[in-house]
């Protein structure tokens, strides 16, 4: 595993998202009430970034495209038009700095 530093733990408040990029991957990190989640940027059901244009709503993020809503902490599917999962990535929190490993994103079984 190989983590890779992409922000300050401030750029990410609580119930807020932030692209971070490494490795040829765009990433979306979402702060649910303190605790934080990593998925793949866009939308898999659309050319559509879910951290910027997506409104997080505890652990559910709703694309703004088409409605579509995705829960955050597994990546999967809550809500159609999208009809696949969104890759999840490990995300680690040092101090104040926090880390992905853009390596090893994964769908969740
Ligand atoms: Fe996200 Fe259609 S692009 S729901």
């Amino acid at each position: 595993m190989t983590f890779s530093r992409v922000c300050d733990l401030s750029e990410v408040p609580a119930g807020e998202a932030l692209k971070v990029a490494g490795g040829g991957k765009e990433v979306a990190i979402f702060n649910v009430n303190g605790e934080l989640f990593a998925t793949q940027d866009r939308c898999t059901h659309g050319d559509w970034s879910l951290s910027e244009g997506g409104y997080l709503d505890g652990g559910v993020v709703e694309c703004s495209l088409h409605m579509g809503k995705f829960c955050v902490r597994t990546g999967k599917v809550k809500t159609p038009p999208p009809c696949e999962s969104l890759e999840i990535y490990p995300v680690r929190i040092d101090g104040r700095d926090v880390f992905v490993d853009f390596d090893a994103g994964y769908l969740a079984p």
